[in-house]
């Protein structure tokens, strides 16, 4: 089913609403969902809604947040976001983080005690926008191995980054650090499929194919993502002076609770390192080089990152609307909140 993209915003920014959040926030909440929808990001769109107005309605996200924001240094500053939806903290601390940058050339900006603040390019490609290169990283509730280990340890936390061309292109790399989302591990659950010995383990640390006995998750690259979603955890979550690793709180454990999650913007502005005209061309000479490389057999074009999100975008306006699950749409008309479906379930939400 294809639901056109202001009334998704709008069915997505009620439920919100009716959940317990201000207006404001559920505008935040909603432009960031249906960012990732429309680039087909589904694993961090409209599959949430239910998850959050829950959390929302249980007290577990602060309906009308009082943040405090800290200017530390010329260029650095913390926000504390009293446990509101990361969607909104991560959205103003980017917001302050251009104005520092843009005065500065350099802006660090921490978010601590926020929630869960979904699909991080969004912020980035903020930055991007008004001619800035951002990076942003964040915690999640652990689900992966330490390479070689047996038990969870880390989240699955991602990596974004963004920077602009002179022309209407902009680069976003937005991934997990994982080599899968756990969403596809339920997804072949559901259907009784395997999955590829590469995107987890079972009980003993050893691949598993068998969807059943996933145990958790494993890092993209082996020791190499292992060391990325360590360097993000220590960014976004000991220097902020938060919980880290293991101790990271569950997304489904208690949604009574504040998450006193972490997130980090680094945002570089390129006029204070080269002549920004020439940065943004040779951004879009770079695209132009990679699009003009032979694809290898089976591949048809390279892609920059980012690119395949934008086409998506272009298909499904071109189609009226943002494909969304028929169950998940139907929740969305509904007058139902939630149906206390996540509250106590453990870290795979089962
Ligand atoms: P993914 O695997 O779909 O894509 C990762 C990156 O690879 C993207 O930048 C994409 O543009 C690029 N890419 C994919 N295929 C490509 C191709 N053929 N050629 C060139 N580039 C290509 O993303 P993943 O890892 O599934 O993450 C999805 C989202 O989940 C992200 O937005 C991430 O921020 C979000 N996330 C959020 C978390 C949170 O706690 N807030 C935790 C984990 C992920």
């Amino acid at each position: 089913m294809h639901v056109e993209k202001t009334k998704l915003f709008e069915l997505m920014k009620n439920k919100f609403v009716k959940a317990g959040v201000n207006e404001k926030t559920a505008n935040a909440m909603a432009e960031v969902l249906v960012w990732a929808d429309h680039r087909g990001i589904h694993s961090h769109g409209a599959v949430r809604v239910e998850y959050y107005a829950e959390r929302i309605a249980k007290g577990g996200i602060t309906n009308s947040p009082e943040y405090k924001f800290e200017k530390t240094g010329p260029s650095s500053a913390v926000l504390d976001a009293d446990n509101g939806a990361g969607h909104e903290a991560a959205r103003y601390a980017m917001e302050r983080a251009i104005e520092i940058a843009e005065e500065n050339g350099v802006a660090v900006v921490g978010i601590k005690h926020m929630s869960h603040s979904g699909a991080l390019g969004y912020f980035t490609e903020m930055a991007a926008k008004q001619n800035m290169v951002a990076l942003s990283v964040c915690q999640s509730d652990p689900m992966v191995v330490p390479f070689g280990g047996t038990e969870a340890y880390f989240g699955t936390n991602p990596i974004a980054f963004s920077a602009p061309s002179n022309d209407n292109r902009i680069i976003t790399f937005d991934m997990a650090t994982t080599v899968q989302a756990w969403g596809k591990v339920l997804d072949a659950r559901s259907k009784g499929e395997k999955i590829p010995d590469t995107w987890a383990v079972d009980k003993n640390g050893a691949p598993t194919t068998d969807s059943k006995d996933v145990h958790a998750l494993v890092p993209v690259a082996g020791p190499k993502g292992y060391g990325l979603m360590m360097m993000v955890d220590v960014l976004s979550g000991s220097l902020l002076g938060l919980p880290f690793g293991k101790h990271v709180s569950s997304m489904y454990h208690d949604l009574t609770k504040g998450r006193d999650l972490g997130q980090l913007h680094i945002v570089i502005n390129p006029r204070y390192f080269t002549e920004i005209e020439v940065f943004k061309k040779q951004i879009s000479t770079m695209l132009d080089e990679l699009k003009e490389q032979p694809a290898a057999p089976g591949y048809g074009e390279i892609y920059y990152p980012g690119e395949r999100g934008l086409l998506r975008a272009k298909k499904y306006d071109e189609a009226g609307g943002i494909e969304i699950v028929d169950d998940i749409y139907e929740y969305l008309i509904s007058d139902d909140i939630h149906y206390d479906r996540f509250h106590g379930k453990n870290k795979f939400a089962e």
